[in-house]
């Protein structure tokens, strides 16, 4: 069944909050929330791709990340190396295909080339693609997006909605369809801003290392029971056309 049939989002992003809450509970260092948090992104991946999501895109680190105590922004940079070492080769066999969106200007050569690494070797499969934010922020990407097209001669006459998303981080992608934030904080933190404007949200109080295949569901489900009208007018099928209802926003 495709996924629009059956009411599964074609591509869900996700806010994964929580991570220092979940370990200072346990009287344990943030960067120990933030590993956990890799394990509980690890077993997301799969369980959208056995639920048939075709596009999962994660906010792992933010430009304004950089400002947290050095031994987090060290810990998560590990954490990259880390992950991909341990993960990667099954991710490659599962049919996952890792993208990475962001500044990479600011990373350092060794997380590069593991992000490099991970996106070619994974660059041929399609079950899910999965797009980790990284150093990125919303208004980042649409300034990057208005300076390429800018370079690339782009006349503003000519420079429409459907022009610039071709200059955005996830130009190959659909824009999301549902907006999952963990850790009970109800904002977007420039995640997503362009993409974001017709999504669905899902706001839960579920700190990231707790969520799972459950919580995912609850998501989805909630998702399905919302009615979604993109700014137009709803149609009653069973009368004439006259009777839409309420212009949506
Ligand atoms: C927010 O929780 C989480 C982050 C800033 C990092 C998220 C990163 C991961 C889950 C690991 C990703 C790693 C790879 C390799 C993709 P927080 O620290 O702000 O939590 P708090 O709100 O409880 O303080």
């Amino acid at each position: 069944m495709l996924a629009a049939e059956s009411r599964v989002p074609q591509h869900v992003a996700i806010v994964m909050d929580g991570n220092g809450r979940w370990a200072n509970r346990r009287m344990m260092p943030r960067v120990v929330g933030h590993k956990f948090g890799v394990d509980a992104l690890v077993n997301t991946i799969h369980a959208c791709s056995e639920r048939g999501v075709e596009y999962l895109t994660v906010f792992a680190f933010s430009s304004e990340n950089w400002n947290r105590p050095d031994d987090e922004v060290s810990g998560l940079m590990g954490l990259v190396m880390t992950a991909v070492a341990k993960y990667l080769a099954r991710m490659a066999e599962d049919g996952v295909r890792i993208r990475i969106i962001g500044d990479r200007s600011r990373v350092a050569d060794k997380v590069r080339d593991a992000w490099d690494h991970a996106e070619q070797l994974t660059a041929n499969n399609r079950k899910i693609t999965v797009s980790v934010a990284f150093n990125y922020g919303g208004r980042w990407d649409i300034l990057q997006a208005c300076r390429k097209a800018i370079a690339d001669g782009v006349a503003p006459q000519d420079l429409d909605e459907t022009r610039l998303s071709r200059y955005m981080s996830l130009s190959y992608a659909p824009d999301p369809d549902l907006f999952i934030r963990t850790g009970g904080e109800l904002r977007i933190s420039n995640f997503l801003l362009w993409q974001s404007a017709y999504t669905e949200f899902h706001f839960t109080d579920c700190l990231w290392p707790d969520f799972d295949a459950r919580a995912l569901d609850l998501a989805i489900e909630d998702y399905a029971r919302r009615d979604r009208r993109f700014g137009q007018v709803k149609v009653d099928l069973s009368g004439p056309v006259e009777s839409g209802t309420a212009v949506g926003r």
